[in-house]
């Protein structure tokens, strides 16, 4: 049966023939039974300024924690690290496809972690997903590179996107890219630049400590280079 919504966050449930993809009713059972902690579709629209609300076992009372965002946070290697590292600080990691949203929610289940949030979204339509100031920092490893020219418009890095980011970051707050591809690399210089992040060395919340990723591991095992780049919101 498909599921079907209107909504910006899951315009992807959209015809889909559930019987295809046994993750998509994982995903809507384990959001259901809150067993793992997911989020997709019309219910994220409740989420916009409050996300750091929706962490169950994490008191909701302190509203300084930092709440950080994976785009793209695939099978979650990453934002796990992350978030091991960083227990009174909250997670949400963000992924296109219903195997990786799960995939993240089981790793950080397994992990007993309670401040990771996955879930099920474009980041193409992020300027609709947080209010301005929600967030503390973006990180975005190895987003897909889109190589070619005519499919350039589905990139992640473009005005469009730095702007987004903006919005949602809090002053100070921070965004954070690596890539292998030294083109795209050079344009999302130029996009954030053009939009006023500065460069920095060191993130607020994660200091100077690196983080890796599947990709990254991947891309270092065939010898491959990389670019990465951290920005902060200044702020003023
Ligand atoms: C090349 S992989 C990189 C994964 C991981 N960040 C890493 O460095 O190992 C890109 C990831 O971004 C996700 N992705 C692609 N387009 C997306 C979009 N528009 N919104 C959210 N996630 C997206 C893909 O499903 C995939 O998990």
């Amino acid at each position: 049966m498909p599921v079907r919504t209107t909504d910006v966050f899951a315009n992807i449930l959209e015809k889909m023939d559930t019987s295809m993809n046994p993750f998509v009713m994982k995903l809507v059972n384990a959001q259901e039974s809150g067993d793992l902690l997911v989020g997709f579709g019309p219910k994220l629209k409740s989420h916009i300024g409050a996300w750091r609300n929706q962490f169950p076992d994490m008191p909701s009372t302190d509203v300084t924690r930092p709440l950080i965002v994976e785009i793209g946070c695939h099978y979650g290697h990453t934002i796990a690290d992350i978030a091991v590292d960083h227990p009174d600080a909250l997670f949400v990691g963000i992924d296109i496809t219903f195997k990786r949203v799960i995939n993240t929610a089981e790793r950080a289940k397994k992990l007993g972690l309670k401040n990771v949030l996955s879930v099920l979204a474009n980041a193409g339509g992020l300027e609709h997903m947080f209010a301005p100031g929600e967030v503390n920092g973006f990180v975005t490893f190895f987003p897909d590179p889109w190589t070619k020219k005519k499919h350039a418009h589905n990139r992640l890095y473009s005005p469009k996107f730095c702007e987004a980011v903006w919005q949602a970051l809090s002053p100070s707050g921070f965004l954070w890219l690596k890539t292998d591809q030294r083109p795209y690399f050079d344009d999302a210089l130029s996009h954030a630049a053009a939009q006023g992040f500065e460069v920095t060395q060191s993130l607020p919340v994660f200091s100077d400590k690196d983080y890796s990723s599947y990709f990254m591991r991947r891309f270092q095992l065939m010898g491959e280079p990389w670019y990465g780049q951290k920005w902060v919101k200044p702020l003023s």
